[in-house]
């Protein structure tokens, strides 16, 4: 496994590759690497002949008041858990190589990225497109991997690549949680005591809403409403958003029939947590009966 630290290396390492027919695979991380960071490589090297990791915590999609600072980083204990997958390439740039200049030129979707995360973190997405960009261009995949835990980031960056036409496929994964269903993120090192315990809400919100669709409950808001105050019971938490809406558009629904997500966001503490899961109604025409 090779780490490689510029833009000029990457090139010189898959271009040749790729020339003799190589299928190249991406998957893009800000590092601090756990297993559903290890399901998108593995699902990569499956299904590609060169696999390349990216580790890079990106400046732009951090707001002024957000975790730039101390976000975690460990490159030494992210490649320890690399190599053993058989990851080909490491590519772990600095932020002057990939902002060597102030940036003029970004890449925005617009729509999708107004609610959910983006009304709470403006300019984060506008920075995710941005990077995600920059690494295709630099990496030229083939197909590039995304979990489905950062669902509104997954359907964004299909959204990008179909709007502009781009050479690679969008593989999403599903999420990977902890036994007790805390969706697993690199974040989750913030938790501190109870935070931990706490951070359960949001899985049991999940388990919850499912259920509640199970009995019949078909009113988004009626759903929301009983989730909002469901995770108002554990003193810890503090909600951002609780949400259904449509998969593709993201829009807010009324109606929780055929296929809708739920996605909500969640302090603990001042930890902000994010999970989401399809709410499906598996027979949309016998609803009511039986
Ligand atoms: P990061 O948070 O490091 O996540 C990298 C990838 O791992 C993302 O596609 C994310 O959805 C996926 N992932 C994280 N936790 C997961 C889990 N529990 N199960 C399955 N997949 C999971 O997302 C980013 O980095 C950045 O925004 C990035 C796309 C790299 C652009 O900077």
């Amino acid at each position: 496994m090779e780490i490689l630290r510029t833009i000029s290396e990457v090139k010189a390492a898959v271009r040749p590759r790729k020339r003799a027919g190589a299928r190249v695979g991406l998957v893009p991380t800000m590092g601090y690497l756990h297993e559903g960071h290890l399901s998108l490589v593995r699902r990569a090297r499956q299904e590609t002949d060169l696999v390349v990791v990216s580790i890079f915590v990106n400046p732009l999609q951090f707001g002024p008041r957000e975790d730039y600072d101390r976000y975690p980083r460990d490159l030494d204990r992210d490649a320890a858990l690399l190599a053993p997958e058989g990851v080909d390439i490491v590519f772990a740039p600095s932020v002057e190589e990939m902002y060597p200049e102030p940036i003029r030129t970004f890449v925005e979707v617009t729509g999708l990225t107004e609610g959910l995360c983006g009304a709470s973190r403006p300019g984060h997405f506008r920075g995710v497109t941005t990077v995600v960009t920059k690494l295709f261009n630099i990496v030229e995949p083939d197909v590039a991997y995304f979990g489905e835990k950062d669902f509104q980031q997954l359907q964004v960056v299909r959204r990008m690549v179909r709007d502009l036409n781009m050479n690679v496929e969008v593989v999403g994964v599903p999420t990977v949680r902890e036994p007790d269903g805390l969706a697993l993120s690199s974040r989750n090192v913030y938790l501190r005591g109870r935070e931990r315990e706490a951070a359960r809400i949001l899985y049991r919100a999940i388990q919850r809403a499912q259920e509640l669709v199970a009995q019949g409950q078909r009113d988004a808001r009626a759903l929301v409403e009983d989730l909002t105050a469901f995770i108002a019971r554990e003193p810890l938490a503090r909600v951002d958003y609780v949400a259904v809406v449509d998969p593709e558009t993201l829009a807010p629904v009324e109606r929780i029939e055929g296929r809708v997500r739920l996605a909500l966001a969640v302090y603990i503490g001042s930890t902000r947590l994010i999970d989401n899961a399809e709410l499906a109604v598996d027979n949309p025409e016998l609803e009511g009966a039986g």
